[in-house]
């Protein structure tokens, strides 16, 4: 119940730091490549003519010459099952074969594949030829636990080679993997493999975080425990790698240690292969409902945009560049930029276990220096983290091997991009603006860095192959300086198949808005130049620190709470986040006074955002709870956020005419004395 859309195809910006259509319109910077990269770049601007020529052509061409098929395809695309797209779908291959054994096959073998760094320090060099050992150990233990070609596997782990490992293992018995980011709670866990129908789990005693070890292992316990009215579990084994030693709890029959069914494995496999449309993996994200969606990857398209925009977008040179991705493996980031993309190409890249500030707030920059890092892939919101911790720090390390850096998760503004550009990329390094979404698989809008006139917060153009352009509410596309909603308007590789088990939310989620176009959520605005420049979301989905949240999840979390009412939840700008979660809490009749006093109020702020903590994880946690009498409602009884976002982000307090109480928004403001 919430006001989803705007009236008018201008968008709020999402987050407060991302651009406003004003100061877009006063952003005339532009950086052109020097004439050193473009001499050497992989893509030149004759990959837009060639795609401009023959898109479909294009496509197979890219799906050819960065793949090894066991059997070639005929057609490269079916859209007569639209919006469900079939790419290349008479072609086999394996997606672990291509990113590991062909590399090994080809004499790559000795080629480092990760440089590992635990946040202890610990370290581990894996190359080609290891990883192709460590993943057929790896699928054959698989195999012997039951796991069969189409069983889903879930994975939640930290940070680990061992997790790689485990999604190659799954990709290449054909059992699609469902990674759950480490930090979500054991309820989250819980409704996620139940959504799968996952036979299997596979995560480790803990991992190292913001220096001390972190326990995974009881989330697992918690989330396959028996709950009344729910059925029972289909997880039937769960393996279990040792990284921090900390004790655990044992089920016997059901608990397996990856090293003890792992380490005595055969470390001969033969992949299975797969059709181009078996499934990959499927990755839940948070939609506009408190359910959280499994978005659902294929096999063929999806390897072929993610080698394809690693390729030409990072201008990947494998012999010679270190590629460092910062991104979790939980997140769509970490399995197409960390896992497939840069595998598929035989990259070598560093894998870190932890966060940036441990031990100290220049390890990022000591990786680069160690690692001699030479293409970087990071979000704003780390970015403005260095820019508050201090230009200092980076300047202590050699970041001069840094040829190429990479934004993604959210708009990055301006100021943000330009010390990202001085402070780590010694003035020279070519920026790319990524965006893209869980449901693209893969970039979509980037500059090219050989090519493009980079712009200081914009991502500027559709790659090669792509269509997307900015539309008003009746779908026609805006001119050049004028603002409305992205929409992709040819199918790509690498996009969604669907929402798993869910074909009708999938249609309505994404097709329904706009007929034939596949509606992103995102705000978006063409400059005189017609580059794209975006906005934020349109709906009711947050993006803090690049993590997708949903207002409605966050929503139900409260509610389920005893002591809760009713609740809102806003995206209030953030300096450093990007948004922060914002609640706004009636509490129920006989706990309503508890906020009275500046300790109460403090007390009920703690207990809901631990509770938010356990229903969804710590990421979800709301950064402010304010408690009030009222919230602002229409006469159809629809919350306007848009009002509470007024006040969460300390502004004047919009038009009030369309509330059902006028005098709504006086009494919330009365009430909100008590300390935020
Ligand atoms: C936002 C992350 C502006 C956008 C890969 C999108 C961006 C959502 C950018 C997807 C960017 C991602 N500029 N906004 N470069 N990249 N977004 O699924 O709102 O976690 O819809 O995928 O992040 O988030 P997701």
């Amino acid at each position: 119940m919430t006001d989803t859309q705007p009236a008018s195809p201008a968008p709020q910006s999402g987050g407060g730091s991302s651009p406003s259509l004003e100061n877009l319109l006063h952003e005339t910077r532009a950086f052109p490549p020097s004439e050193e990269f473009a001499a050497q770049a992989n893509a030149t601007a004759d990959l837009y003519a060639a795609a401009g020529a023959d898109r479909l052509a294009f496509w197979a061409e890219q799906a050819n010459t960065l793949l090894t098929w066991k059997t070639p395809f005929t057609e490269t695309l079916d859209w007569s099952g639209a919006p469900v797209a079939r790419w290349f779908a008479d072609g086999t291959l394996n997606a672990a074969y291509n990113a590991v054994d062909r590399h090994v096959e080809a004499g790559h073998g000795d080629r480092v594949a990760f440089h590992f760094e635990g946040e202890p320090g610990d370290t581990r060099t894996v190359t080609y030829a290891d990883l192709q050992r460590e993943v057929s150990k790896a699928a054959n233990a698989l195999t012997e636990l039951g796991v069969r070609t189409g069983d889903r596997v879930v994975i939640y782990m930290p940070m680990l080679i061992e997790s790689v490992v485990a999604m190659l293992a799954c990709a290449r018995v054909g059992a699609p993997h469902s990674v759950v980011f480490g930090g979500f709670s054991a309820d989250a866990l819980r409704s996620r493999i139940a959504d799968a129908g996952a036979k299997l789990v596979i995560t480790a005693d803990g991992g190292y975080r913001k220096g001390a070890p972190s326990a995974l292992k009881p989330a697992v316990d918690e989330a396959l425990s028996p709950k009344a009215g729910e059925p029972a579990t289909t997880v039937e084994k769960v393996l279990v790698v040792k990284r921090t030693e900390q004790d655990v709890d044992w089920t016997e029959g059901r608990d397996v240690w990856w090293h003890e069914a792992v380490n005595g494995a055969s470390d001969q496999h033969e992949p299975v292969w797969v059709e181009a449309e078996h499934p990959l993996f499927i990755l839940y994200t948070s939609g506009t409902t408190g359910k959280p969606k499994g978005i659902l990857h294929t096999t063929g398209g999806y390897l072929t945009q993610t080698s394809y925009t690693h390729r030409n977008v990072f201008d990947l040179k494998p012999e010679t560049d270190v590629f460092w991705c910062t991104a979790d493996i939980g997140w769509v980031t970490g399995h197409s930029y960390i896992v497939y993309g840069p595998l598929v190409n035989g990259a070598t890249q560093v894998l870190y276990e932890g966060t940036p500030d441990t031990p100290h707030r220049g390890r990022w920059w000591e990786l680069v220096q160690k690692y001699q890092v030479s293409i970087f892939y990071t979000a704003p919101t780390a970015i403005r983290a260095c820019m508050k911790w201090g230009d200092d720090i980076p300047a202590g390390f050699d970041l001069s091997s840094l040829r190429l850096l990479g934004s993604v998760g959210e708009p990055i503004n301006p100021e943000a991009w330009m010390w990202y550009r001085e402070h780590i990329g010694g003035g020279a390094a070519p920026i790319v603006d990524t965006w893209w979404q869980t449901e693209t698989g893969a970039i979509m809008i980037s500059p090219l860095p050989g090519v493009t006139a980079t712009k200081p917060g914009s991502a500027q153009v559709p790659l090669p192959g792509v269509a997307a352009d900015v539309v008003d509410d009746e779908a026609h596309v805006v001119p050049d300086g004028s603002g409305g909603y992205l929409v992709l308007s040819e199918p790509w590789p690498s996009m969604l198949r669907g929402i798993w088990g869910d074909l009708e939310r999938y249609k309505e989620t994404y097709w329904s808005r706009y007929e034939g176009l596949y509606f992103a959520g995102d705000g978006a605005k063409k400059d005189d130049d017609g580059d794209i420049w975006l906005l934020g979301r349109v709906d009711d989905v947050m993006n803090v620190s690049g993590h997708r949240l949903s207002t409605t999840e966050i929503e139900s979390a409260l509610v389920s709470n005893d002591i809760v009412a009713e609740a809102a939840v806003v995206g209030a700008a953030d300096e450093t986040t990007g948004q922060a979660v914002v609640a706004f809490v009636i509490l129920r009749g006989e706990h309503a006074g508890r906020a009275e006093t500046d300790d109460g109020a403090a007390q009920v702020q703690t207990e809901l955002r631990n509770h938010v903590a356990k229903e969804i994880g710590p990421i979800a946690k709301p950064k402010r709870i304010l408690v009030v009498p009222e919230l602002p409602k229409t006469r159809s009884g629809k919350i306007m956020r848009r009002l509470l976002r007024d006040i969460a982000e300390d502004r004047q307090v919009g038009d009030a005419t369309t509330l059902a109480d006028s005098t709504v928004m006086d009494k919330i403001a009365a009430g909100l004395k008590a300390p935020s």
